[in-house]
């Protein structure tokens, strides 16, 4: 008994860093053999890179391999930047490291980066990485957070913070909801009303604002209003700041419906012209698309993304029936109803973003036959609408409620502050499988998958942290590794 055991804790140590190491990583990488050994780089190593193409890509990701190296150049260790030896794809990279040498591999800064994460888990106390080989790669194109800026206003500070975090779990996406009643948080010259008064309400709280019946807007620096938005060059240094760390800011700007901020700062844009009375815009009215237009201008002109979102969910169409212009336009076009009108709207979106090489994205509310051919849809009822999407030919990002919205109660509601949209545990995000319910020959067509937080309830930064973390960690696991076989208990033991 006392040589088994001796033998068990011989075995247990030998693989000890195996052990560690295999239990830290998170996203979980797609393959790794854990090797016996470390690489310590303290007594110096030797860089090399296989093409200035590599270099250029490696100084971009910023390793501490390269900036800490104390340059010694007869150095036994060597730490070695190259590409991939296959056509992988550009997020992809390997990992080689034995006692002597540290390879790492990639085709790209984002592939360099992603090494980059990997190393920075991967590194112990005394600054030494375990041996082993990683092949990694992503699941899916797309992972995404959204965050809802508008029904809480978040300072860049708090959004460069996010972007670190998603940067660090090889997130790539953050979709910024930068409109809607509660208000507009962007900067657009042409229309100086949308941040002079719509950006500004009498409540600092969404929720005593929202339900007292008294919701109105202020003019910027009335005593006690509350908001904000982001200035053009403010929102600038944000995409940069994203960029450098692999994340592509997608804005969206809410269409038809949602925009109560909008119609009440410009009336003329409603069926009706009566401010404080209408959430969506006039589809009938030349002035509604002038308007939409010149914003998507200024959007497109600050952020380079593909893809635009344009909002698209739950628009209420009440006064579209009676509206003397949309029922000309109804007729001129030959739309039957109402829900036409919204199809024509986001049609005529998709058509004006595809001439300007941009893609429209929407909520699902988006799906009709007419939908622009290039548009993609972003999911957010249930695995229907995305095969719907799909059907039709489009591109989706998976984000349905049931998993992916970050909005709802973590544990029993009576140990949590109040939240806004039901139940939600870790673990029922974590056992979200993105194309459970999709033909294999269709999942193609899926983009990715993204965690939404929306900030009714969620007035204060660190109450959006605790919101978004860990749930969104799991969004990062199941976007990179795909994470088809669940282990819970597993995924629990590297995500707290
Ligand atoms: C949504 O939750 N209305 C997209
Ligand atoms: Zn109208």
């Amino acid at each position: 008994m006392k040589y088994i055991l001796l033998f068990s804790l011989l075995f247990i140590s030998a693989f000890t860093p195996s052990l560690v190491c295999a239990h830290s990583l998170l996203p979980a990488p797609q393959r790794v053999v854990w090797k016996k050994g470390i690489f310590s780089p303290k007594n110096g190593y030797q860089i090399t890179y296989d093409s200035q193409e590599t270099r250029t890509n490696v100084d971009r990701a910023q390793f501490p391999l390269e900036q800490d190296n104390k340059a010694v150049n007869s150095a036994p260790g060597r730490v070695c930047f190259s590409v991939l030896p296959t056509n992988s794809c550009s997020e992809a990279y390997n990992l080689r490291i034995t006692p002597d040498s540290l390879i790492v591999s990639a085709n790209s800064f984002i592939g360099f980066l992603h090494a980059k994460s990997t190393l920075e888990q991967l590194e112990d106390k005394d600054g030494c990485y375990p041996c082993c080989v990683i092949e990694d790669e992503p699941a899916y194109r797309w992972r995404g957070a959204m965050l809802d800026v508008s029904r809480h206003f978040f300072p860049i500070s708090f959004l460069k913070k996010q972007i670190d975090v998603m940067s660090s779990y090889k997130m790539n996406r953050l979709h910024l909801h930068l409109t809607d009643a509660a208000g507009w948080r962007m900067e657009i010259k042409r229309y100086p009303r949308l941040t002079s008064f719509a950006a500004w309400r009498t409540d600092s709280l969404w929720k005593t604002w929202w339900n007292d019946g008294k919701r109105h807007y202020a003019q910027e620096g009335t005593p006690g209003a509350y908001g904000g938005y982001y200035t053009q060059d403010e929102l600038r240094g944000l995409v940069r700041y994203a960029q450098e760390r692999g994340i592509t800011i997608i804005p969206e700007i809410e269409m038809p419906a949602h925009s109560e901020e909008v119609l009440t700062a410009y009336p003329e844009l409603s069926c009706t012209h009566v401010p404080y009375k209408q959430a969506d815009f006039c589809p009938g009215s030349v002035a509604t698309y002038d308007f939409l237009q010149n914003v998507l201008m200024e959007v497109m002109d600050v952020f380079p993304s593909q893809y635009i979102h344009v909002g698209g969910d739950e628009a209420g169409k009440a006064s579209w029936g009676n509206c003397p212009l949309c029922k000309q336009k109804m007729k001129e076009e030959g739309i039957a109803d109402v829900n036409g009108l919204q199809a024509h709207l986001i049609r005529h979106f998709g058509q004006f973003l595809k001439k300007h090489n941009r893609t429209l994205i929407g909520w699902d509310e988006i799906i009709d036959s007419t939908l622009e051919e290039s548009s993609a849809v972003m999911v957010w009822r249930n695995v229907e609408a995305a095969n719907e999407a799909i059907q039709l030919g489009h591109d989706v990002v998976l984000s349905p409620g049931a998993f992916c919205y970050l909005d709802g109660y973590q544990d029993s509601p009576d140990s949590q502050p109040e939240a806004y949209g039901g139940y939600r545990s870790l673990e029922m995000v974590y056992d979200f499988v993105p194309d459970k319910g999709i033909a294999p020959s269709d999942r193609k067509h899926i983009l990715g998958i993204q965690g939404n937080l929306w900030t009714e309830y969620v007035p204060t930064e660190s109450h959006a942290e605790y919101m978004l973390y860990p749930r969104l960690l799991a969004i990062a696991e199941i976007g990179w590794n795909g994470t088809a076989e669940k282990d819970f208990p597993e995924f629990r033991q590297r995500v707290l």
